[in-house]
């Protein structure tokens, strides 16, 4: 038999098995997104002209080096006759290689891929890019705080006008689709990519990302305005736990897990309007993602109902064959992973792969069902995105690169850094000398991380006109000197490679000073580039910070970094630790304002800070991971003994919590919504923001619960001595579970909700179990 008949027929065994458990008794599915006549009947009246050939090509999407010229600065007509018209290629992604351009040049190029696309096959191209805080391949476009630092100001507002910058902006250089945002949960700090999503926790993280998607597509996905973009909300799904730590390595996640958190973020996109998603490199549990047709196809186009388009990662049907060896070839692995319902492949240097396509629907390989199903999605999003009426467009964009719009990224950079530790020596007096060092200090390439400018990030080249660290600090206070003691080197390639022959230097300087600054962390990194075998902090940069607290001036730990570097032996020498993560341009301003004292901390860790190596845990933990309350029978070794728990935060002023109470009966069912209200006053002399996390737990569940979960946060600010009330909502269901079976439950028994370290106690007076796996 066929081979690839055979997968096909083991795939659609394993989704009938699984809808047979799981969703036969499904009730009809209501769409995610509302389908639009005017929209569909364009989109079959295109598809009915369309040769095999044609379908073909829209399914593919190449890198623009296949149609730039020799010296990279423009699109070459003769590559995109042969693209266009030979290929019938729908789609261009990237920027030329580490070639950042501006604004206009972007456009300029854009603009001639699509007359050509147009002039060739009469379908107008998509262009994509990863513009993922802020407009981040644009050398002119304003950048935002990384999604890491937006997840550490629990604040909503900072996602929206993220998104709001990145879509406006990126459809300024006419491109109308961008690769955010990402909503990988960061549950692994080994993970190299930790920094591009909001952190570890599935509420936060669907909170930001469907805010962001709104921000970014509008209100309506049927018809995106020339403000607005198409998000490809990435990377669907788990791909952020890889067993190993290193990037786009297998992922082993219990089915509950994966439905309750992992799928939480995405499946609220998707309701929200996301018009594509970009798969997850890697697999889950043995099965490749991009072949893994009960996700694809089961659980986000059928269950949920979603018309949109799935595309691949980075030349990831290839992996299919080349590294995961579930397909013997090319045309194997084309053919499972459309079968499993991939729409675009993103298969940056092989436009042959249009003909294995067509080659494959002659052989029956593929159905033609599949390939205008495809299709249809493709050319969907084109005629949401009005790129058949405009596939350019002629519009004022004043807005481009606005004061307004640095003010919010500075602002998010603000409410983004995190106090970890203070023991009296913030905010500065400012009389004070000061020695700022380590290799961060003099480096906007690594305020802003990767996916700036470049995909590996280079800042410095091209945005010098914003200030380091050690800029702004010398703009804010008067007596600074500098002695970086480590600098990044780039040895042999390695961006991460030091030279540590400054030191003594370093340490002979903070003799005469009265307080050290250290910024220390990490280069920049995206991707498997960024894998590695040690989370400690490099042993340079401890030993630097070991010799400048001997010297007996008091250190300030400033953490630049896209994970939590473990420092567990260099926090006692610190007087005070500030995580900035990757603030971004304004970050260096931001900081010097927070040391200063102008301007108040209220950032919060979105992720669980680790002290030791083997001890990484995330917040939501089993109370069998920690010693001292996990109890039982046996002398278990179990130890939580973190550096700083998620949503640890510390601020100039104080804020005390009280009347923490519920507005109705503390009985509950399914249907119902818990309302609760708490009381924050600030204690402090001070002006400050606080972020006001409430939690759940679930005392006695049919599964181990986890510890506790957050269920809500609001962001709020207080003068010295004013109070505000906090009012929740939390929907009864937001308190159900996965079970063993795979299906939501509620269970009938005790919660205890807290907030502030205030508790108080409901109860669900009856078990529900729902036979839609996805409510
Ligand atoms: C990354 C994606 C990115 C894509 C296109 C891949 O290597 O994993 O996040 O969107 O490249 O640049």
């Amino acid at each position: 038999m066929n081979p690839i008949k055979t997968l096909l027929k083991a795939l659609s065994f394993t989704l009938a098995a699984a809808l047979a458990a799981g969703c036969c008794n499904s009730p009809k599915v209501t769409p995610a997104i509302e389908p639009d006549a005017r929209v569909e009947a364009k989109v079959e009246q295109v598809l009915k002209g369309m040769t095999l050939e044609e379908k073909a090509g829209q399914l593919v999407q190449l890198s623009i080096d296949l149609v730039a010229c020799e010296d990279r600065d423009d699109v070459d007509p003769a590559k995109m006759d042969v693209i266009f018209g030979k290929y019938k290629v729908g789609s261009i992604l990237n920027v030329m290689h580490d070639r950042a351009l501006d604004r206009e040049q972007t456009a300029a190029f854009i603009r001639k891929i699509q007359e050509s696309s147009m002039r060739n096959i009469g379908i107008p191209c998509i262009y994509g890019l990863d513009m993922i805080h802020g407009a981040s391949y644009l050398t002119d476009g304003t950048l935002f705080p990384q999604e890491i630092n937006l997840g550490a100001t629990f604040n909503r507002d900072f996602a929206f006008e993220m998104g709001r910058a990145m879509a406006y902006e990126t459809r300024a250089a006419q491109c109308p689709w961008v690769f955010s945002p990402v909503m990988d949960l960061g549950r692994d700090p080994r993970w190299p990519r930790q920094w591009e999503s909001w952190g570890e926790d599935p509420y936060l993280q669907s909170e930001m990302a469907r805010v962001e998607t709104i921000a970014i597509q509008g209100s309506d996905p049927n018809h995106i305005g020339l403000e607005n973009a198409a998000v490809s909300i990435k990377h669907f799904m788990g791909y952020g736990v890889p067993h190993t730590g290193k990037d786009r390595t297998p992922a082993y996640i219990a089915e509950n897990d994966l439905r309750e958190k992992y799928f939480r973020p995405f499946k609220e996109c998707f309701q929200a309007g996301a018009l594509t998603a970009m798969v997850n490199s890697a697999s889950i549990n043995g099965v490749p993602t991009h072949a893994n047709q009960l996700l694809l196809t089961g659980w986000v186009k059928e269950q949920l109902g979603w018309d949109g388009m799935l595309v691949t990662d980075w030349a990831d049907i290839d992996n299919l064959f080349t590294r995961d060896h579930v397909a013997a070839d090319k045309r194997e692995a084309v053919a499972l992973g459309i079968n499993a319902g991939i729409d675009m492949i993103m298969d940056p240097y092989d436009p042959e792969c249009c003909n294995v396509i067509v080659d494959l629907v002659k052989s029956g390989d593929i159905p033609m069902a599949r390939i205008d199903d495809a299709v249809r999605r493709v050319l969907r999003l084109k005629v949401r995105l009005g790129l058949f009426e405009n596939p350019t467009w002629d519009y004022d964009y004043p807005e481009f690169a606005s004061k307004d719009f640095a003010k919010k990224s500075y602002d998010a950079a603000l409410e983004s850094e995190v106090l970890l530790k203070n023991e009296g020596i913030l905010p500065l007096k400012g009389t004070e000398r000061i020695l700022v060092t380590g290799p961060n200090a003099n480096s906007l390439r690594t305020l802003n991380g990767g996916w700036s400018y470049t995909w590996q990030g280079n800042a410095d080249a091209f945005v010098p006109q914003y200030n380091t660290i050690l800029e702004a600090l010398q703009a804010r206070f008067p007596k600074v000197a500098y002695a970086p003691g480590v600098v990044y080197d780039n040895v042999g390639g390695n961006w991460q490679s030091e030279d540590a022959s400054g030191i003594a230097q370093a340490v002979a300087a903070a003799r005469g000073v009265d307080v050290i600054i250290a910024c220390v962390g990490e280069n920049t990194y995206c991707e498997t580039p960024g894998n590695m075998d040690d989370l400690n902090l490099s042993a340079n940069q401890k030993a630097l910070v070991k010799g400048l607290a001997a010297t007996g001036k008091p250190v300030i730990l400033v953490l630049n970094e896209g994970r939590p570097r473990i420092i567990g032996d260099i926090e006692p020498l610190a007087k005070a630790v500030v995580d900035v993560m990757y603030p971004s341009n304004w970050g260096g301003d931001a900081l010097a304002a927070l040391l200063a004292g102008d301007e108040n901390f209220s950032g919060k860790l979105p992720f669980t800070y680790p002290k030791h190596i083997n001890s990484l845990h995330t917040y939501d933990y089993k109370v069998s991971e920690h010693r001292e309350v996990m109890g039982g029978s046996y002398n278990y070794d179990a130890i939580m003994d973190v550096q700083w728990p998620f949503g640890f935060g510390l601020s100039y002023t104080d804020f005390a919590y009280s009347d923490f109470q519920l507005e109705g009966p503390a009985d509950f069912k399914a249907g119902d919504d818990l309302k609760v209200s708490v009381k924050v006053t600030n204690t402090g002399s001070r002006a400050g923001k606080e972020a006001v996390l409430l939690y759940s737990s679930d005392l006695v569940a049919s599964l181990i619960p986890d510890v506790k979960r957050l269920r809500g946060f609001e962001k709020i600010a207080l003068e010295p001595g004013e109070s505000k009330t906090v009012s929740f909502v939390i929907p009864a269901l937001e308190l159900a579970f996965v079970g063993a079976d795979g299906k939501w439950r509620l269970e009938q028994g005790d919660f205890r909700l807290s907030c502030g370290g205030l508790g108080l106690m409901v109860r669900c007076t009856e078990t529900k179990v729902w036979e839609t796996p996805n409510i």
